[in-house]
């Protein structure tokens, strides 16, 4: 059985930072895992050090637009999925890309949808780092998430879109089993009325990360955030987190 997360938010809050630091705790754990960058913006090859130079997004044009009427389009895309699949000896990165194009992907993105159910039952779990917007989930291109988890920071607008994401996710139906928020950038200051709201909004609460600035710091110079040390403050609440939700 596979297990499938996804890491979602609003922009800015550290739904990079936290798939980032998922997966370093998951790849020392042994698990076979995928990695999936579902963000346009493309940002997790970065956190971990990979780099990417194809994205679905740029063969599913390619398969929606070259190939001759009678071609089995959906066994072309899978093919050409896995030879862009970045094969790591720790896990498997898979970098979405751009989601929409001049045209309609409707067509595509069905096809996707068949393919990712496939390919991912090929991994004990997938991880998928998710763009702000909140059309990704009604776009549904991987089905069965077994976890949601929702970053917010200490904003205002971060508590609401994660309000907006939770509801959203329940008239979608998608099918998740547990929903948890996560508290990204706490400070002393802040850290007690933001688990207040969180809990006010009937959040169950996963974790409680602090503004570690060994992360920021990790950021800025373009180091990857999956080689941040063991007693990064980030690293050691990531790693409780993993833990309450078991992965
Ligand atoms: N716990 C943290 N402590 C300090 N800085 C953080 C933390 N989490 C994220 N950041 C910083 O916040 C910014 C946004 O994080 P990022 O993961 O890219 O957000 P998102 O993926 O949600 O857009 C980055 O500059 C990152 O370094
Ligand atoms: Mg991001």
């Amino acid at each position: 059985m596979t297990t499938t997360i996804a890491i979602t938010g609003k922009g800015g809050t550290g739904k990079t930072a936290v798939t980032a630091l998922l997966i370093r705790h998951v790849m020392r754990g042994g698990s076979v895992l995928l990695a999936v960058d579902a963000d346009p913006d493309t940002n997790l090859p970065e956190a971990l050090g990979d780099t990417v130079s194809r994205t679905v997004g740029d063969i599913r044009e390619m398969v929606l637009e070259g190939l001759p009427p009678d071609a089995d389009k959906m066994l072309v895309l899978e093919s050409k999925i896995y030879e862009i699949l970045a094969e790591t000896p720790k896990y498997d990165l898979l970098v979405m890309g751009r989601p929409d194009g001049p045209g309609c992907y409707c067509y595509a993105n069905n096809l996707l949808r068949g393919i990712m159910d496939k390919i991912t039952k090929n991994y004990d779990l997938t991880i998928i780092d998710t763009a702000a917007g909140l059309e990704h989930l009604s776009r549904r291109i991987i089905r069965n998430l077994d976890i949601l988890l929702v970053v917010t920071d200490g904003s205002r607008k971060g508590l609401l879109t994660a309000e907006r994401i939770r509801d959203l996710a329940g008239e979608l139906d998608l099918g998740f089993k547990n929903i948890y928020i996560i508290l990204n950038k706490v400070t002393p200051e802040n850290r007690e009325s933001l688990q207040k709201y969180a809990s006010e909004l009937d959040f169950e609460i996963a974790g409680t990360i602090p503004f570690d600035s060994k992360l920021a710091d990790y950021d800025l110079d373009g180091i990857p955030l999956i080689d941040l040390p063991d007693d990064s403050e980030a690293v050691t609440e990531v790693e409780r987190i993993a833990e309450l939700i078991g992965i």
